[in-house]
């Protein structure tokens, strides 16, 4: 009878022994998984940052309009507090968001005139096709949402879904306002670039419209608080990466 009490304190030792190693090794899994998620990831965000730059063969502006997006995103992003996770997903979606045009016929991506009914029609689908092609990485889910809805107008006029106010998702409505200042402030093959001051009279015309009225606010602030901004995303110089 008394062999049990030598006996209990060593079973229960080895139990907890036993139950601390299991936590360590699951820990130490879900560690790997973690950094190994990410390199993933990273990797797989090259790759279709690679075909973006393939885009570019197409229509040379591509790649530096995705670059210049992404920095006045992420400077809105920024100024609007948004965690550094949104952060990181707004920068990836803003280099993929034109993605979709891989499928553009050449000719009307650099039509010099403007588009017919048609060739529009075409475009228009760019931000539907970006987001089919992304889909099957589910761990872009946030990016995918963004690149759909990154032609989305407050007033739910936009497309693919016409989604108005909140439904469409922060990430998008900060995009529409960076893709449309970058847009407007670049030399298209069709009109020359438009002055800043001019872009910002735009930006006020539509804002409440086309554009969520606090994004357009906040980026109006960033550009008085910031004056060479333009310049600086336009050298190809912008902070963000
Ligand atoms: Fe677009
Ligand atoms: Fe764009």
């Amino acid at each position: 009878m008394k062999i049990i009490f030598y006996i209990l304190p060593l079973f229960t030792f080895f139990i907890g022994v036993f139950m601390g190693y299991r936590t360590y090794r699951q820990e130490e899994k879900n560690k790997n998984r973690l950094v190994w998620d990410r390199i993933e990831r990273r990797n797989i965000m090259r790759t279709i940052n690679a075909l973006v730059s393939a885009i570019d063969f197409k229509d040379h502006l591509t790649k530096s309009h995705s670059d210049n997006v992404k920095h006045y995103a992420v400077a809105i992003a920024a100024a609007m507090g948004l965690s550094h996770k949104e952060i990181e997903t707004i920068a990836e979606a803003c280099q993929v968001h034109d993605l979709g045009k891989i499928g553009v016929h050449d000719d009307i991506l650099t039509k010099p005139g403007s588009l017919t009914e048609k060739e529009y029609r075409e475009i228009k689908l760019h931000s539907l096709a970006g987001a089919v092609i992304l889909k099957p990485f589910r761990f872009l889910a946030k990016v995918v949402e963004i690149v759909r809805q990154h032609h989305e107008r407050y007033d739910g006029t936009g497309y693919p879904d016409g989604l108005s106010g909140d439904k469409i998702s922060v990430g998008a409505r900060i995009m529409a306002v960076a893709d449309s200042f970058e847009a407007m402030t670049s030399k298209r093959p069709y009109r020359d670039a438009m002055s800043k001051e001019a872009a910002i009279a735009e930006l006020k015309k539509y804002r409440g419209t086309q554009f969520d009225a606090k994004v357009v606010d906040v980026f109006l602030e960033v550009l008085e608080n910031n004056p060479n901004l333009l310049q600086i995303v336009q050298k190809g110089e912008g902070a963000a990466e």
